[in-house]
């Protein structure tokens, strides 16, 4: 009896408890607010409490200038993106950009549900809008090293630097396989092999989302652009330029053979947002591609995450905004990076609803997906910047590894009369080519601007820098950008002949269609730098600085040694370290190189191996210099006595 009216009581007791825990759980903390609970009870919970605006607010990303923290409120925007070159107006200062995304975030928690909104960089090759950050060779250069841990390292390490600015989502890593060249986006591209584009950009993943999303420094990743974006044609591109933002004309067998591997490994490992491709498949914009993106990807995939448009690349798919806006949603777009009119987005979609041309359950099925990975990342825990990493924005221990890399890089094409390694002790070195000593030259395009800018665009240090690190206090180093040095002269004013000339020849930085090229050569001024400093050196050393081979056939017998360094980054010191032989080369080509232009694009399935239409150099190419004789070498001398 006793038992029994103490079994009341606590029955009694807990009831009171568990009312009590209902009711401050409902008035105090939502449910989708607690980190406890299963995600897709957290989302249950918060999608039961939205309305259509909110969720539209989620599928919306605005690009930062095109937004006040005011409307956000207004709107319950969900996302905010800085495009390349999308600094704060103020200055470009750590402090600036976390006070930007700070100020941005705090407006999204102001709204009736606190949905923490998600902010977006290209942080493509290091946090690389950010002045001071640490920028690491374009993706080319990775390639070329193939060293996945490296790769990973260079990803934790770029999310320590946008985390520090409050930034937990980065449009990266490129998954393209690129396959011609010509291509301006070919730099952001690992290679033209497709296990090598899994495995590296599939490392990077993995080191930026730290094995799994909401571990600390863990930073959404976003392969891009699904799919084929490596596989257009020439002269296909239907708005701009040649090749960028084209038609991919491939049957099925191949699209899935060379361009969906990395998608599918990136399953594995998490991705959680994909970005889909400005280009089209067989005529059709991926960006309305029901189905490769709804089948494919979402069906037979398993993606369970959200699919970003690209920029303003659902306007392009239908000349009417509404039709483009129904056959975008409707394919499997969750979210669109608008940039600039979102109000027109917000209102056409609302009407597309109204009018039954998408169904809610296609919106909360987005919206879903979109609250997923905000769950997942731990964001409405931890939504604001972490200031105390500022001092780890470009640190010496993280630009080490960029320095790594960049070592790791360098392909060596050519050495003969060991004119590599360089002696530390050699006497007199001279230096040509404005892109020697130039940090906006050797980083390239998504470099503090879109486009990249050469000059000290940024922290850091150049090739010459590098070599008058490991010259001997006696040498003498003369550096000159147009490779004029008639004014070297000795007391007698007889011209000093120097016992090394080293040559930078230099792509202009470029990003996107602005770097699609129907001639891939370098400028003709600096090309004849080659034969001037033939003149005025002993030996003779060029480098090339660009996002892809360039044709250089004609002039491979006028130097004695020929280094591929790729675009390196803030670290150019590195490209020195191995000229001077403290660090040995190792880097093999990510990209057949061709003879001449008229061999691209190449026919990977039926690329010769012999004879003068077979590349100049093979996919895998490199030499060390211990070893560094070559048929390939010989070759290229026969085929361009040929050719004169
Ligand atoms: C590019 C994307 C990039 C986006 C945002 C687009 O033009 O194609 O790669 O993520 O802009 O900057
Ligand atoms: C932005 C880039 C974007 C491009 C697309 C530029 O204005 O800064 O981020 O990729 O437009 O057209």
């Amino acid at each position: 009896m006793r038992n029994f009216r103490k079994l009341i009581q606590l029955i009694v007791i807990s009831g009171v408890l568990l009312v009590l825990n209902v009711s401050i759980a409902q008035e105090e903390t939502p449910a989708y607010l607690d980190p406890l609970l299963d995600v897709e009870a957290r989302i249950d919970d918060l999608l039961r409490r939205m309305t259509l605006e909110e969720k539209l607010g989620q599928m919306t990303l605005v690009e930062k200038n095109s937004i006040t923290e005011g409307s956000v409120t207004t709107f319950y925007v969900g996302s905010i993106l800085s495009g390349g070159g999308g600094y704060p107006a103020e200055e470009n200062s750590p402090e600036a950009w976390a006070n930007m995304v700070d100020g941005f975030q705090q407006a999204a928690l102001d709204t009736r549900l606190s949905i923490p909104l998600i902010y977006g960089v290209d942080a493509v090759h290091g946090h690389n809008n950010l002045y001071g950050a640490t920028i690491f060779p374009h993706n080319v250069g990775l390639g070329a090293g193939d060293n996945p841990e490296l790769v990973q390292e260079i990803a934790r390490i770029t999310a320590v630097e946008t985390i520090a600015t409050g930034i937990y989502w980065n449009y990266a890593p490129v998954m393209a396989v690129p396959q011609d060249i010509r291509w301006g986006r070919t730099y952001e591209g690992f290679g033209e092999d497709t296990e090598l584009v899994s495995r590296l950009s599939n490392a990077y993943l993995v080191g930026m989302q730290r094995g799994e999303l909401g571990s600390p420094m863990s930073v959404l990743g976003t392969p891009k652009h699904y799919i084929g974006d490596g596989g257009t044609t020439w002269g296909t591109s239907i708005d701009r330029g040649n090749i960028d933002r084209g038609d991919t004309l491939v049957d099925e067998e191949t699209l899935r053979a060379v361009h969906l591997p990395p998608y599918i490994e990136a399953m594995d490992n998490g991705a959680m947002s994909i970005m889909v491709s400005y280009s089209s498949w067989n005529g059709e914009p991926m960006h309305s591609n029901d189905y490769l993106v709804n089948d494919v990807l979402k069906g037979e995939l398993g993606f369970e995450g959200f699919v970003v448009s690209d920029w303003g690349g659902l306007d392009l798919v239908a000349n009417d905004y509404y039709d483009a806006v129904v056959m975008s949603i409707n394919a499997g777009v969750d979210m669109n990076m608008v940039p600039f009119n979102y109000p027109l987005f917000i209102d056409t979609l609302n009407e597309a609803i109204e009018n039954g041309d998408v169904t809610m359950e296609r919106i909360d099925d987005a919206v879903r997906r979109i609250l997923r990975a905000k769950f997942m990342m731990g964001l409405f825990e931890n939504p604001f910047s972490d200031r105390t990493l500022f001092d780890r924005i470009g640190a010496p221990e993280h630009r080490e590894i960029a320095r790594q890399a960049v070592q790791e890089s360098l392909v060596l094409l050519k050495n003969d009369n060991n004119a590599l390694p360089i002696a530390a002790d050699t006497d007199v070195i001279f230096v040509a080519g404005a892109g020697s000593d130039d940090i906006g030259y050797q980083s390239g395009g998504w470099t503090i601007e879109w486009m990249g800018r050469i000059g000290p665009v940024t922290e850091g240090n150049t090739i010459l820098d590098g070599i008058e690190e490991h010259v001997s206090e006696d040498t003498e180093v003369y550096f000159n950008a147009f490779g004029r040095f008639n004014s070297v002269t000795d007391d007698d004013d007889n011209p000093i002949i120097a016992d090394v000339g080293i040559v930078v020849l230099a792509e202009f930085p470029y990003a996107e269609w602005e770097g699609d090229d129907a001639f891939l050569e370098f400028i003709p001024e600096d090309v004849e730098m080659i034969q001037q400093m033939q003149e005025r050196a002993e030996q003779v050393i060029v480098i090339t600085l660009s996002g892809r081979p360039m044709i250089i056939a004609n002039y491979l017998d006028q130097a004695d040694a020929f280094v591929a360094a790729w675009l390196p980054g803030s670290e150019g010191s590195g490209v020195a370290d191995v000229l001077f032989g403290e660090v040995p080369f190792t880097g093999r080509l990510p990209y057949t190189w061709p003879r001449t232009i008229e061999q691209i694009p190449f026919d990977f399935t039926t690329l010769p191996t012999e004879g003068c239409d077979a590349p100049l150099f093979p996919y895998g190419y490199g030499l060390t210099v211990e070893d560094s004789t070559s048929p390939w070498l010989t070759l290229a001398i026969e085929c361009a006595a040929e050719a004169n």
